[in-house]
């Protein structure tokens, strides 16, 4: 096992009827920007909610922060935060609203000039206004972890930070706010959870059963569960499960003193980023593809998962790993979303060409060992 720090400081509040807990999470004492998206909570009740447990504390609303939260939009309400003096922050929403949120609160108190810097160079979180969420979507695990991803319009990119700084106080999942969810956004929800788990954990062998079996009881619950989180309408105990799995899939911990290998998220934030298909979309047309051409390097922990998870085995080891593969694929293609470029229209060698250069122009080496260079994304997306 590898070594590792594990911090996490976010209270988790979970389950039915919980949001008005906020009211005793939230010092009364304090000026609170409500940050929410395009208006599904308006149309599902937990506005309402939200109103409710805060009558009494100086509010001031901040609405439009949109899926793929945009740079331009947040500074828009880094702008009022300054303003009004708000002290804190209230996420109510999906991933994306968390996001924007996280930069906001980083953004609000960042000395070092324009805030982009913290996306573009990483420049260091010194401090940030304090935040909490409702989170109304499982899926990203921004509910209890130091990331948020964020674009800019104006130059089609789409950069993550990461810092405790901007981990949630608190975050409240109540899922029963998930009954109002487009089947779509469900569906990326499963995917993007199964493919966190995935890039923590089809690495190569460390000798962390421990994190290993962490890792396989939340891909093994997402299988088990994912009809009925599908097709139950209203179904507390299916989204209750799916919910804190999504959580648990990104809170750090299936991460402890293993190695990790974002290479699909990080060639997926481009395809988002500069063809605006969604996120979990991006993950499940680039993964089948980085791992059959990570094939040898990956093939033990493919074998332990397909497995573990699908009860595939044989005696050809490389025949078999891509039999896992396959399956992988056809999980993402029975729960509804397509596994190719072309399905969104996009076409392979543009995609191709223009992901490695600006991986080129970054220096970009991607992979567990840091082995992927552009070539190999070039490659890997022809194959898309
Ligand atoms: O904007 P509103 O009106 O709220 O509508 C949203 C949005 O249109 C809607 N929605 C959210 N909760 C709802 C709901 N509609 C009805 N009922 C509800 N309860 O769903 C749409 C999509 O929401 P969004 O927040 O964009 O989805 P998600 O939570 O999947 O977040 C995606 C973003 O998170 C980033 C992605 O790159 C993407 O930008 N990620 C963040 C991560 C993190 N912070 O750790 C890690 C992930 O890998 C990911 O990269
Ligand atoms: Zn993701």
């Amino acid at each position: 096992m590898q070594n590792f720090v594990y911090y996490n400081p976010v209270r988790i509040v979970f389950g039915k009827g919980t949001i008005s807990s906020i009211s005793e999470l939230i010092p009364k004492d304090k000026k609170v920007m409500m940050v929410y998206g395009g208006g599904s909570i308006k149309k599902n009740g937990v506005y309402e909610q939200v109103k409710q447990a805060l009558k009494g504390y100086k509010i001031v609303e901040f609405s439009g922060i949109e899926p793929n939260p945009a740079y331009e939009t947040c500074m828009d309400a880094v702008k009022i935060v300054k303003e009004e003096k708000i002290d804190f922050l209230l996420s109510v929403g999906g991933g994306s609203v968390l996001d924007g949120t996280k930069f906001i609160a980083a953004a609000a108190k960042f000395e070092g000039g324009d805030p982009w810097k913290i996306l573009s160079e990483c420049a260091e979180i010194e401090s940030a206004l304090p935040l909490a969420s409702i989170i109304t979507l499982p899926a990203t695990g921004s509910e209890m972890n130091a990331l948020a991803v964020i674009s800019k319009k104006a130059t089609a990119e789409k950069f993550a930070l990461c810092s405790w700084k901007v981990a949630p106080v608190f975050s409240i999942i109540d899922p029963e706010t998930t009954y109002s969810l487009p089947r779509k956004q469900v569906v990326n929800g499963l995917v993007d959870t199964f493919v966190h788990v995935l890039e923590q954990y089809v690495t190569f062998n460390v000798n962390s059963p421990l994190q290993d079996r962490q890792a396989e009881a939340i891909l093994n619950t997402i299988v088990e569960i994912s009809d009925d989180v599908l097709n139950k309408a209203n179904d507390y105990e299916s989204r209750a499960n799916f919910f804190w799995c999504a959580t648990q899939g990104l809170n750090s911990l299936i991460a402890c003193g293993v190695p990790q290998d974002w290479t699909t998220h990080k060639i997926g934030h481009e395809l988002t980023a500069l063809y605006g298909i969604d996120h979990g979309e991006s993950l499940a047309i680039v993964l089948p593809r980085v791992w059959e051409y990570n094939l040898e390097l990956k093939k033990e922990k493919i074998l332990q998962y397909g497995k573990r998870v699908f009860d595939i085995s044989g005696k050809d080891s490389g025949k078999t790993a891509m039999k896992i593969i396959d399956t992988t694929e056809k999980f993402f293609l029975k729960l509804g979303i397509k596994t190719k470029l072309s399905d969104y229209g996009i076409d392979s060698r543009d995609a191709a060409e223009k992901i490695s250069a600006r991986f080129e122009s970054r220096a970009t080496k991607l992979g567990e060992k840091g082995q992927l260079l552009p070539k190999d994304v070039k490659k890997i997306l022809l194959n898309c």
